[in-house]
């Protein structure tokens, strides 16, 4: 099943209109739509509702290189969005076990299991992370795990 609001797909609606109708459950649910924090985030936790027991949650775009790459609003082609600031703000939940792969633009992993590696960076509100602090510590932040290494956690 494909959620878009503009192409592709199979279902054309935004997340948003999908899940408040939505009544199926997923093994894995690929998150690569609006990357801008607050519906990435609203994203995983609808994800979650309807993730079936032993299933995966997988994010687009989790790493960008530079400011410029995750800025909001957009203002370049090579754009991750701030998905980045869901992942920091999924880490302090103990209840999931999230990770980031380095493959493509850094792919985010949800499981729906206790944290293994709970980070404790407590925010009122995670969009205001600034980008100096994510350069200087993503790896820590986003729990930065190799492509083998992901195959040996699922
Ligand atoms: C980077 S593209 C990725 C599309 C697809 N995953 C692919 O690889 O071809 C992002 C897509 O998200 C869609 N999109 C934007 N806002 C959305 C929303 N609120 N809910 C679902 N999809 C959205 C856009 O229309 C666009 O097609």
């Amino acid at each position: 099943m494909g959620i878009d609001p503009v192409s592709g797909g199979t279902v054309r609606a935004t997340s948003d209109q999908f899940f408040a109708k939505n009544d199926e459950k997923f093994d894995c649910v690929f998150i690569d739509g609006l990357h801008e924090y607050h519906q990435v985030k609203k994203d995983i936790l609808n994800s979650l509702q309807f993730l079936n027991d032993g299933g995966i949650i997988l994010l687009h775009d989790c790493l960008p290189n530079n400011y410029y790459e995750q800025a909001t609003p957009r203002c370049q082609w090579i754009w991750n969005g701030d998905v980045w600031k869901a992942i920091v703000e999924c880490r302090n939940l103990k209840d999931i076990d999230v990770y980031t792969c380095y493959a493509d633009f850094g792919i985010g992993v949800i499981f729906k299991r206790p944290n293994k590696n709970l980070l404790d960076y407590k925010l009122p509100n995670y969009k205001n992370i600034s980008f100096k602090f994510y350069y200087e510590n993503y790896k820590k932040l986003m729990n930065i795990i190799e492509y083998d290494e992901l195959l040996n956690i699922i």
